[in-house]
């Protein structure tokens, strides 16, 4: 049985596979449309979502599954107390296959070790977004054609965008990409990436302007400063339109380059660039859904791949296979091991360093 919690849980020539599943559903969607008869997907969302949770159940509904779920906590017995553990447990004895966005970073390690059946992370706080930048990867891959030697703009909140981490995890492994970090300090990316960035020797470049930035850049990756994640209310409004793209900015920026934004969208895009042909984020929400019809046949080992079926990762008994059981307590206040009772803490060492294995911050 397989997971998705980070996307490193996927190689590249994986990566590759799914994207021609995906290439193919769009093609062909008639030949997918009854592939996934008598299964089912539960939709677990803690948190709110437009376009992972309804491109989930779209996807699973056009591959002719069924989907239960639900897409507010409250109605669930989570509001009595029940732990993700127990729930984990009750629901993947009901479905075939289940998606879960949760606020709290690293909960989706607790729903693997405990799921009966493949699970994917549709999004874990500030830590991890896969799926989203499944969608980004395929938008890419449809548009620019290739994903090596880029330059990648990724501009705005760095600091909780999981949909940043994400990607940057993912762009990492392709040869001679260069990233540009535009944020302001307060929102710049963590160090623990920028000595991820350092260790791989990535070239990448920290700026607090997006004038002058992106002029030369194949992907500018714009995202929201997101109030949810902020503690300091005064501060999300100091730093919440600090850059805003707008046509005078997009003019100076190459004419084969692509804007994408994993949405929702404030104001950080003015709607006066949506028809420009280098716009692509209402085709990359699109393109998610066809992504995840792909990732959902893959995990229920439904997909013509047979490669994908034989390399397995994660199962309910090797989630924590390599890593330390650790008394020391993590520093993330937002770590699952803060809300979840009766669970283990897991260490991993990076560098010397012991690191929180839920949420990868230091303990
Ligand atoms: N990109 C994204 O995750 O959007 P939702 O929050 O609407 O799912």
């Amino acid at each position: 049985m397989k997971h998705l919690i980070n996307i490193l849980d996927f190689s590249i020539s994986e990566l590759d596979e799914l994207m021609t599943v995906a290439d193919d559903i769009i093609d062909n969607p008639e030949k997918y449309s009854n592939i996934c008869n008598g299964k089912q997907l539960a939709t677990l969302f803690y948190e709110p979502s437009t376009r992972t949770r309804l491109s989930f159940e779209s996807a699973m509904l056009s591959l002719g599954g069924k989907v239960i779920g639900f897409s507010d906590s409250n109605s669930s017995s989570v509001s009595k107390g029940e732990s993700l553990a127990d729930t984990i447990s009750i629901v993947s004895g009901y479905v075939d296959i289940i998606a879960m966005r949760h606020p709290i970073e690293g909960a989706p390690y607790i729903a693997t070790s405990k799921s009966l059946v493949p699970f994917i992370n549709a999004g874990d706080g500030s830590h991890f977004h896969p799926t989203q930048t499944l969608a980004d990867l395929l938008t890419i891959h449809r548009t620019l054609k290739r994903f090596d030697n880029l330059k990648i703009a990724l501009c705005g909140d760095l600091k909780y965008g999981r949909t940043v981490h994400s990607l940057i995890d993912a762009m990492s492994r392709y040869e001679n990409n260069e990233f540009v970090l535009i944020s302001p300090a307060e929102l710049e990316l963590s160090p623990s990436y920028i000595k991820e960035l350092e260790k791989k020797n990535i070239k990448f470049t920290v700026t607090d302007k997006l004038e002058g930035s992106i002029d030369d850049v194949d992907i500018l990756y714009m995202t929201r400063v997101q109030k949810e994640r902020f503690d300091d209310i005064e501060e999300y409004e100091r730093l919440k339109d600090v850059f805003v793209l707008d046509k005078e900015k997009l003019d100076t920026a190459k004419e084969d380059m692509i804007v994408l934004h994993p949405l929702p969208r404030v104001n950080e895009i003015s709607v006066d660039v949506d028809d420009d042909k280098r716009t692509m984020y209402f085709e990359q929400a699109y393109f998610g859904k066809y992504i995840r019809m792909a990732l959902i046949l893959n995990l229920l080992g439904l997909s013509d791949n047979k490669t994908l079926k034989d390399k397995l990762h994660y199962t309910p008994d090797n989630t924590f296979k390599n890593c330390i059981i650790t008394e020391k307590v993590c520093s993330n206040n937002k770590c699952i091991t803060k809300f979840e009772s009766n669970i283990n803490r897991y260490a991993r060492t990076v560098d010397g360093v012991e690191m929180c294995y839920y949420c990868d911050k230091e303990l």
